[in-house]
């Protein structure tokens, strides 16, 4: 028999689905500020924050919202080599292919760009631009200055690199928009709501407030690690469900079996 688990644990894989996408109080506030932001006329726009905390959702769902309205194309992983960007910003460019074994010429491509200025404007999002090195963002540059394309460039935040001081990212042309993790209010509404989604009513009210909060304290509010701590709780109650009924209850997701997910996932260590 299918446990009532199952479909709770898939619910937490981790995806960029828009389908899925959830209105949080920040991921609204985020979404407000990067489309009044695409609306200026700006070159380059930053979205930054650390991995997990939903800038390719957000990317992909503006991309969905604004494809009527504008020329708006969402770039994902970049390739390594810069001959498949270009070949990619050539198609959106000219709406046509470039044969696979052709360079593009670069500046007959900036000038092409020149020459849309006032007529067309698109809008580039370039995901994971961490990717990018230093002569290709030169290169995004240069094409931004035609002002016939603008660029949302998307950056991972990490630790112990601060990636927007690096030369190559630095202008004034910038307008900066942060994702940060969740609160505890969001990550409570996240992981309500997904449920809730699916019409999981009763596994949504078995995570009780006090859950909520071990759930944040292991995961700091990180959307990716919400999801994978959740995927690994559910996957601990498909198993007892299946295997031992009598230790489960229902009404309640226990601490304890919070802290197994967190002790197996490395949040909590022994
Ligand atoms: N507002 C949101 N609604 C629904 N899911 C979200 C939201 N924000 C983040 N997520 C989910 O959290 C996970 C991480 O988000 P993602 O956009 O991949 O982060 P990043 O690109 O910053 O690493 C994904 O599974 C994504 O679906
Ligand atoms: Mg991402």
């Amino acid at each position: 028999m299918k446990s009532r688990y199952e479909a709770a644990k898939n619910v937490f894989v981790d995806s960029i689905d828009i389908d899925d996408y959830i209105e949080l109080e920040s991921s609204a506030s985020a979404y407000k500020q990067l489309a009044h932001s695409i609306d200026k006329p700006l070159k380059m726009i930053l979205l930054f924050g650390r991995p997990g905390t939903g800038k390719s959702i957000l990317l992909n769902r503006i991309a969905q919202n604004l494809k009527y309205q504008k020329e708006i194309h969402y770039f994902d992983t970049p390739a390594t080599n810069t001959k498949e960007f270009f070949h990619k910003l050539f198609k959106v460019l000219t709406k046509k292919d470039l044969p696979q074994n052709t360079e593009v010429n670069f500046s007959a491509l900036v000038n092409y760009c020149k020459k849309l200025r006032g007529k067309r404007e698109i809008i580039i999002l370039l995901d994971e631009a961490q990717m990018y090195g230093p002569e290709m963002m030169e290169k995004i540059r240069l094409i931004s200055d035609s002002r016939a394309v603008k660029f949302v460039v998307s950056l991972h935040k990490t630790e112990n690199e601060d990636l927007i001081a690096k030369e190559h990212f630095q202008s004034r042309i910038w307008e900066v928009i942060e994702l940060k993790n969740a609160s505890l209010s969001d990550l409570t509404q996240y992981i309500h709501k997904k449920l809730l989604k699916k019409n999981l009513f009763e596994i949504a009210n078995s995570i009780h407030e006090k859950d909520m909060k071990l759930i944040y304290t292991f995961t700091k509010g990180n959307y990716r690690e919400c999801n994978k701590l959740l995927f690994t709780i559910f996957e601990i109650c498909e198993y007892y469900d299946k295997n031992e009924p009598s230790k489960v209850n229902y009404e309640q997701i226990t601490q304890k079996i919070i802290e197994i997910a967190g002790l197996k996932l490395g949040f909590i260590h022994v």
